[in-house]
């Protein structure tokens, strides 16, 4: 069949729209998806060769970051004016197809398209965050955000449960340093070489005394990223995604959520953390549960504040190019 001038244009906005996803969080930034471009729709599929069994042995992690991306791809198909449909876990057969987005009739998703603009300005702020707390309006935003992607949001504002919580990722921080592979797969994927395209770059670790460590959760050593000035308590709020069910379908939902809520936070001037700890292993996770009194399943604590003043802004990180993370027709 002869390709048409439209079909060229559908086939350009959709390698476009991949490429802006790229910009997802992953953890460690290992970019754990491959994607494969077909004449008006493109897949999604998990690489389990990046998947980090030591940090993450349920592939949660994978799966969120999987689900970032997606949300990603959404919000730069609607912002380049393109109106799609999602078919998640399309296949049965294949566990690792984890969606397919059709080019659809119609008028691009709003909500998504207003996002755009944050796909290439979110960036990951390990920093502490300023004094100024983050004003509750702001913070319904974001629950609402993730609860039109069925996922739950709870902001820990009770000092009791903050405490308990910060226990808990503590607990985390400490036990996991003792699981095999973990260390070894925080050192290879914070020590890439120089040109590297993936993997934590020092310039993204704030440099020693810089680094939020209020529960002394210093997942990475110490970097080169310059702190603002310190303006005394860090009025930063912890917010736990969570979901009713614990499945592939629900990591893939808290993915997605978790973009929405990084890049909503990100328009409205919050800097922005992933903390991912206390939820990969079994144990610290059922107890972070409990820490909470959540009926649902945790996904993610995400941690976010107000940039400290004279903050220097952060630098994107590294992401492997397009060619690279294609499969072939
Ligand atoms: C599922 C997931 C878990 C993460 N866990 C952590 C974490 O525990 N600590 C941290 O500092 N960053 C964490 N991150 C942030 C990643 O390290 C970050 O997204 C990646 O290095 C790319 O950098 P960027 O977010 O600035 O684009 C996590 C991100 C995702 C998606």
């Amino acid at each position: 069949m002869a390709t048409t001038r439209s079909d060229e244009v559908a086939g350009g906005l959709l390698e476009r729209s991949v490429e802006l996803a790229l910009r997802a969080p992953s953890v460690h930034n290992t970019q754990p998806w491959r994607w494969r471009l077909r004449p008006g729709e493109v897949e999604l599929h998990a690489d389990l060769g990046r998947h980090l069994p030591g940090t993450d042995p349920d592939r949660r992690d994978l799966l969120i970051s999987c689900g970032a991306a997606l949300h990603h791809l959404r919000v730069a198909a609607a912002g380049l004016g393109a109106a799609v449909t999602v078919d998640r876990l399309p296949d049965p057969e294949n566990s690792q197809h984890l969606a397919t987005v059709r080019l659809a009739d119609g008028p691009p998703d709003r909500a998504a398209a207003a996002l755009f603009g944050q796909l290439t300005r979110r960036h990951t702020d390990r920093r502490r965050y300023s004094g100024d707390p983050v004003p509750p309006a702001r913070l319904a935003t974001l629950v609402g955000s993730a609860r039109d992607l069925g996922v739950l949001a709870v902001p820990v504002g009770d000092p009791v449960v903050l405490a308990r919580m910060n226990e808990v990722l503590r607990e985390a921080a400490r036990e996991q340093r003792h699981e095999a592979g973990y260390l070894a797969e925080l050192l290879v994927w914070t020590h890439r070489y120089a040109d590297a395209r993936d993997g934590v770059p020092r310039v993204a670790v704030p440099t020693r005394g810089g680094q939020w460590d209020e529960p002394h959760l210093h997942r990475f050593p110490s970097g080169s990223l310059a702190p603002g000035r310190d303006t005394g308590a860090d009025g930063g709020t912890l917010l736990v995604l969570a979901t009713p069910r614990d499945d592939v379908a629900a990591r893939l939902a808290a993915g997605e959520a978790t973009s929405a809520v990084l890049l909503t936070a990100t328009r409205g001037g919050l800097a922005t953390a992933p903390l991912s700890q206390a939820v990969e292993l079994p144990r610290t996770r059922s107890r972070l549960r409990a820490a909470l009194g959540l009926p649902d399943q945790p996904q993610l604590v995400i941690r976010l504040g107000f940039p400290l003043p004279g903050a220097p802004p952060l630098e994107p990180t590294p992401r492997r190019p397009l060619g690279s993370v294609l499969l072939g027709p």
